[in-house]
């Protein structure tokens, strides 16, 4: 019946009409990325005068806090919205306590930002594993993450974000009751203006490893999978999506971005809350070395595979590209904007 259809129509219809030019191309496009939409990671070490690039993460740099007025100031001046922290503390522990001391890494760099880029929307995120000794997201109990114990010092640590300045907190640590625990925490403290961005379906990935080696927060035992999702599932990722926005989640998050398109796409039909699709540290490191090699085109297929998340239906993109994204954007627009220059 199709192909009936198809030998009707043409040579009436020919969809080549309006592919003919790039104006053309530009009119009818039905997704566009939006330097807005971006959230750019930035993980804050001790020490000073630091500025140490990721070996695994070409251009990905650890920032000492004293280094980060003049990250923020670049991020802000090229249009990027808002970063997402993570912390590299001077020590670990059993209970991570280096998560929620005032004086802690990220609690610094958040000042540190705000005092540079005031209206940089500063996202924390808020997990015990690069403060544990072990590695792990939570408090350890006989061999085992012990859910209702981590959920405590989670929200201690989100409030200390807070307290600290941040504009969102992002829990990652994937134990059950967390959003409700942050939520009560932050109510209770006069701070229920403060949105939470939860990390939702959040699976035990294997695009993590660069991050880890980055964050030193591989667990020292074991791995993470009795917290972290398995990676086949999709209609449980419905489920933990639901349990969020009940529990008072503002944004939900997909991660990793490229392998679950699918549980994009599939979170966008169910529900109309915003998602942000996490393009995660693996996602990042396979583009860098094939682009060193030479062997793909990395702006193009930087640019193809983040408006695939758009076109998924994800609002909200963090990556560690979204400086690339930015000057590309720029470029483009300025591109037609001289347009007669030649
Ligand atoms: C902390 C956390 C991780 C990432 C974000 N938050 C690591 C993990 O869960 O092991 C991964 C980020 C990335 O790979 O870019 N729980």
């Amino acid at each position: 019946m199709i192909k009936e259809a198809v030998q009707a129509t043409f040579p009436k219809m020919r969809f080549r009409r309006l592919r003919r030019t790039e104006q053309l191309r530009r009119m009818l496009r039905e997704t566009s990325l939006d330097v807005g939409d971006f959230i750019y990671p930035l993980i804050v070490t001790h020490g000073h005068g630091i500025k140490r690039e990721v070996e695994s993460m070409p251009g990905v740099f650890h920032f000492s806090s004293d280094r980060l007025a003049a990250e923020a100031k670049e991020i802000r001046s090229m249009g990027i919205p808002a970063v997402l922290l993570f912390g590299l503390p001077p020590a670990k522990d059993e209970l991570g306590t280096g998560a929620y001391d005032p004086q802690g890494v990220v609690q610094e760099g958040i000042e540190a930002i705000k005092a540079a880029a005031p209206d940089l929307v500063v996202i924390t995120d808020v997990c015990l594993c690069e403060y544990t000794s072990h590695g792990h997201c939570g408090v350890v109990t006989k061999g085992q993450v012990d859910n209702d114990k981590t959920l405590e010092l989670l929200a201690k640590t989100a409030l200390s974000h807070v307290d600290a300045g941040a504009s969102i907190v992002a829990p990652s640590d994937m134990m059950d009751g967390r959003v409700a625990a942050i939520r009560a925490e932050l109510d209770n403290n006069g701070f229920e203006s403060i949105p939470i961005m939860a990390y939702s379906a959040k699976y035990a990935s294997a695009f993590y490893g660069p991050f880890r080696e980055a964050a030193d927060s591989a667990p020292q035992f074991g791995d993470r999978r009795a917290y972290q999702m398995d990676p086949p599932n999709v209609r449980e990722a419905l489920r933990e999506v639901e349990q969020d926005i009940l529990e008072g989640a503002d944004i939900i998050m997909v991660k990793p971005a490229l392998a679950y398109l699918d549980v994009i796409a599939r979170v966008r039909e169910r529900f109309d809350h915003p998602i942000a699709a996490y393009n995660v540290s693996g996602e990042y490191a396979i583009v860098k070395a094939g682009a060193r090699n030479g062997w793909v085109d990395e702006e193009r297929i930087v640019m193809e595979i983040l408006t695939g998340l758009k076109r998924a239906g994800a609002d909200l993109i963090i990556t560690y590209f979204a400086k690339d994204v930015a000057r590309c954007l720029r470029r483009e627009a300025e591109k037609f904007y001289l347009g007669d220059e030649e």
